[in-house]
């Protein structure tokens, strides 16, 4: 047996496993990686994870009762019962067990523990700054657009090496751009940006220094996810208390639960409204998550029904973004709709009882309301002599 050290990058963070078998290290690595999707999943759905976890038999052996509670939350885990065996004896001198395991990795996934300084170094924040340019250009629009065109003073939370920073200066006039951001590294590259930015070095997990209100909007981009509940707890705080207007935030969710999430935790830290927002609903995935927050309470704007969450606007409706999204973003976001909408039609053109009733219902009110008989016409033309149903059906409440 050759025995070999076995570190894995858990929760952005290198983490030992101890020495051991080099043969059991793929089979530990599969673990490992089951199991840091799992807590994820049940450090962020503590309920779902209740609920699931009083449905396990009871005459199930421990190790595979705890497992089983997970499985049912993610995917199951695809190793042989001896080869499952074999890596918890591999690992006991770090764990006794693997239920021992799944509560460090509970914990380490609980821990506000993401060290953003440690994870982007400087030349991890060279590389994400030379390869990042034109995807947070568009994402750092998108977040704009719904901020007010006065906006004079704005922060910028996690700004990195400034990418997002940048946007903001070339597209308010006169605007002046507050960073913050956790990285050394990053925060190097964004001092050579604009004259009309600067950087200030902080935790957003933590009170950030701002006097009261002296913000008139914010953005954040790329960075919010990395936050587990407390962590956002203090940045929603910091952000009611200094950004008098608006904040437009756009983040990478692992599921609809964190997203869920973060708009409760707005909600709870004093902001008038949270509105969850999806742009490119129907590229499961290619979504991307915002998140608007404004001081008033606003209508909420319509959904998109072929991506039925109840409490998510589809960007392409969203009343906030209507003026301001740009041309090309909107054309293309008109043709997704179309195609996926004619996709829907024509997959379902001989009826399928087996699908999703909210679809089922869209269904049969987009065939109404086109009147489609059994053939569907080519993309352009429907496209061209649809549209404007289309975009009335998909984002209207379902008639019942
Ligand atoms: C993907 S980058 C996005 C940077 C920039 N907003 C952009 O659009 O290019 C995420 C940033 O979040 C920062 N970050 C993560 N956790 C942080 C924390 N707790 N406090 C401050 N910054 C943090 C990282 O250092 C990193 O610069």
């Amino acid at each position: 047996m050759v025995l070999k050290s076995l570190t894995v990058e858990v929760f952005n963070k290198k983490r030992s496993f101890g020495e051991i078998d080099t043969a059991l290290h793929n089979d530990a690595r599969t673990v490992i990686e089951w199991m840091r999707l799992n807590s994820k999943r049940r450090v962020l759905a503590p309920k779902a994870a209740k609920k699931v976890d009083s449905q396990i038999p009871s005459n199930l052996k421990r190790t595979f009762a705890d497992m089983s509670s997970c499985v049912t939350l993610g995917k199951p885990l695809k190793l042989s019962n001896e080869r499952r065996d074999a890596v918890e004896d591999a690992l006991r001198p770090m764990f006794s067990s693997f239920d021992d395991m799944l509560v460090a990795f509970d914990g380490w996934c609980g821990s506000d523990d993401f060290d953003a300084n440690e994870y982007y170094s400087a030349s991890r924040s060279l590389k994400y700054t030379a390869t990042n340019l034109g995807a947070q250009n568009n994402l750092s629009h998108r977040c704009l657009d719904m901020l007010p065109r006065n906006s004079k003073l704005i922060l910028d939370v996690g700004c990195g090496s400034g990418l997002s920073s940048q946007v903001a200066v070339n597209r308010f006039t006169g605007a002046f751009v507050v960073g913050t951001d956790a990285s050394v590294g990053m925060l190097e590259l964004a001092k050579h940006g604009s004259g009309r930015m600067d950087v200030i070095r902080a935790d957003m997990q933590q009170p950030m220094p701002f006097r009261k209100g002296c913000f008139d909007n914010a953005i954040s981009v790329s960075a919010l996810h990395y936050l587990v509940k407390d962590g956002l707890k203090h940045c929603m705080q910091s952000l009611v208390s200094s950004v008098n207007g608006k904040v437009g935030i756009q983040f990478y969710p692992k599921d609809e639960v964190y997203a869920n999430l973060l708009r409760r935790v707005a909600l709870d830290a004093g902001w008038g409204d949270a509105s969850l927002v999806l742009d490119q609903p129907h590229h499961t995935q290619a979504n991307r998550w915002y998140l608007f927050l404004s001081p008033n309470k606003c209508e909420p704007s319509p959904i998109c029904r072929m991506y039925h969450q109840p409490n998510t606007s589809c960007y392409f409706r969203a009343d906030f973004c209507l003026e301001s999204i740009d041309e090309a973003h909107s054309q293309w976001m008109k043709d997704e709709h179309a195609r996926f909408a004619r996709k829907i039609l024509r997959t379902n053109r001989h009826g399928d009882s087996n699908l999703d009733p909210v679809i089922l219902q869209l269904v049969k009110e987009l065939r109404q309301a086109i009147g489609v008989t059994s053939t569907i016409p080519p993309l352009d033309e429907f496209k061209n002599s649809h549209f404007q149903i289309l975009d009335t059906v998909l984002h209207s409440r379902p008639s019942v």
